[in-house]
């Protein structure tokens, strides 16, 4: 008799253990969403602080256009800024030179660098979509 019911003591103290694991995995969910939520705030607000001051802030301001948008490499980054593509010479985005040669759009190559390597980090490109095809 005492050991049929420790058995279900047993068990139900095995089901209260499911259960919390069942709560503790959905409260860890929960908590990833938050933290992507973070990022992107995160995000924007360094996009205004390194870009807020010059020509680059006039567009990329807002969460759908705050900085990494693709998955891509600094190197690309400035590649992009130079070179343009597809995307950028549709949307207008001048390409700047690295050099003042009076006319044209220009940003020199270290402070281009400077605020694209704080934009580009690992932890901001998990709040972009994977790599697109072009
Ligand atoms: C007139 C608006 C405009 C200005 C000014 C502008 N951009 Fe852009 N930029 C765009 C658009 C539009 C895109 C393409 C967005 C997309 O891919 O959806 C883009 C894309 C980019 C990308 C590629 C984003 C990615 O991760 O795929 C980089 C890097 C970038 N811009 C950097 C800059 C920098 C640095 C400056 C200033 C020196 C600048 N842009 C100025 C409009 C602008």
């Amino acid at each position: 008799m005492i050991y049929k019911e420790s058995n279900l003591v047993i068990e139900f103290i095995k089901e209260q253990i499911k259960e919390i694991n069942t709560s503790n995995i959905a409260i860890a969910k929960r908590l990833d969403v938050r933290d992507i939520d973070r990022l992107y705030e995160l995000k924007l607000a360094k996009n205004l602080e390194v870009l807020g001051d010059i020509s680059c802030g006039e567009c990329h301001n807002a969460s759908d256009t705050a900085l990494p948008i693709s998955k891509i490499t600094l190197n690309e980054a400035i590649a992009i800024v130079r070179f343009g593509n597809a995307k950028t010479l549709q949307g207008g985005m001048p390409t700047y030179k690295s050099f003042n040669n009076g006319k044209d759009p220009f940003i020199a190559d270290s402070g281009l660098k400077r605020r694209l390597e704080v934009l580009y980090t690992d932890d901001f490109l998990k709040t972009v979509k994977q790599k697109s095809m072009e």
